[in-house]
């Protein structure tokens, strides 16, 4: 099987910051209640930009500071769960915009584990021979698909995208993941897509994001940090020898418990919600972006990321810089 390393990252997000004291001024909601239930204090929100502006933004960063050319990437995936079009698939127009005219494209539906899947799924095509550079994508729009007069969810979320590029290596760079859903919780999170409208019938779908937020709550808390311990399992380091946990930036104190619950110092866990809020599949990449500029990354850092929301989805990967 081949190695596989990530080789350059790129976000971006729009240039329009949305505090929560701007929310407040429409809103029955203050900065108290949304920064110490969350941890969120600003939000990007999208002035026109679409979910495949976004990915395309970032993934041109990513090309530019993995030293690449556009055709030699062969594999393209977006995560989101915010597409522009039911077709073409995000991905697809990605690659138009950047002219790769010689990868495979689509997209993967994880929300917001979504990123994880992704990575997932490309390092398995490379190590199996099937692509030698992939680009790996989570971009969200999510202010469209937000109910904006439903305080419990339009504060929590926010619009952004952030990519990676992943190569065929010499050395060993992303060793494993584990990834697992639960249908069964599906209706803990939810957004319909178009209304069932046809010659027979004319049936209303609820458009909006809904949650119930103590139950995912408890689902990440609980499922997040046994992800993280199966991953381990088949792992050649210990927990206590990563230096990185790059988790789902969804609400500061589920990260918090997370740590508590695998006794490693808070200090370890990347955070970025106060400035973004809860961009689903592109926290993660955005997170690593901010990391690798930030040269907080450095070569032989450990690092787990890790994922969880609607489906229910969730899980977790190991990489080494
Ligand atoms: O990314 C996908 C995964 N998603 C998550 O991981 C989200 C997980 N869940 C959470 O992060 C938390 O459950 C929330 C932040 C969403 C909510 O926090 P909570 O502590 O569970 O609050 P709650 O929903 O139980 O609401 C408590 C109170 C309610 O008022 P009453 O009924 O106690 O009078 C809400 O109406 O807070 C009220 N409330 C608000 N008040 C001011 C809800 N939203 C707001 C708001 N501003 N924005």
């Amino acid at each position: 099987m081949n190695n596989v390393r990530i080789i350059g990252t790129g976000s971006y997000t729009p240039d329009n910051i949305v505090s929560n004291d701007e929310l407040s001024s429409f809103l029955d909601t203050s900065d108290e209640w949304i920064s110490s239930r969350t941890g969120i204090k600003n939000r990007r929100i999208s002035k026109g930009e679409g979910t495949t502006q976004l990915a395309v933004n970032a993934a041109r960063k990513a090309i530019a500071s993995s030293h690449i050319q556009a055709n030699e990437i062969d594999l393209i995936i977006v995560a989101t769960m915010s597409p522009d079009n039911f077709t073409p698939s995000t991905a697809c127009e990605v690659q138009r915009e950047i002219q790769a005219d010689n990868a495979m494209c689509f997209d993967v539906n994880a929300a917001c584990s979504g990123f994880v899947y992704a990575l997932n799924i490309a390092t398995t095509y490379i190590k199996s021979n099937m692509a030698k550079k992939a680009l790996v994508i989570g971009s969200e729009v999510l202010s469209k698909i937000s109910d904006w007069n439903d305080r419990g969810t339009c504060v929590l979320f926010g619009d952004g995208a952030g990519a990676v590029i992943i190569s065929e290596a010499s050395e060993e760079g992303i060793m494993n993941f584990h990834c697992k859903s639960l249908g069964k919780l599906s209706q803990h999170i939810t957004c319909g897509a178009r209304d069932l409208n046809n010659h027979y019938i004319s049936k209303q779908t609820d458009k909006y994001i809904r949650m119930n937020g103590q139950e995912v709550f408890k689902f990440a808390c609980t499922y997040v940090p046994a992800s993280i311990q199966k991953l381990m399992e088949h792992s050649p380091y210990s927990l206590q020898e990563i230096d990185y946990f790059v988790l789902h930036q969804a609400n500061k104190r589920i990260i918090s418990s997370i740590s508590k619950r695998l006794k490693i110092d808070i200090n370890k866990f990347y955070m970025n919600i106060e400035s973004y809020g809860n961009t689903s599949a592109a926290s993660i990449p955005i997170a690593l972006d901010e990391m690798n500029r930030k040269k907080i990354l450095v070569k032989g850092n450990k690092i787990i990321i890790a994922g969880f929301g609607g489906g229910l989805t969730y899980g977790a990967g190991l990489i080494t810089i």
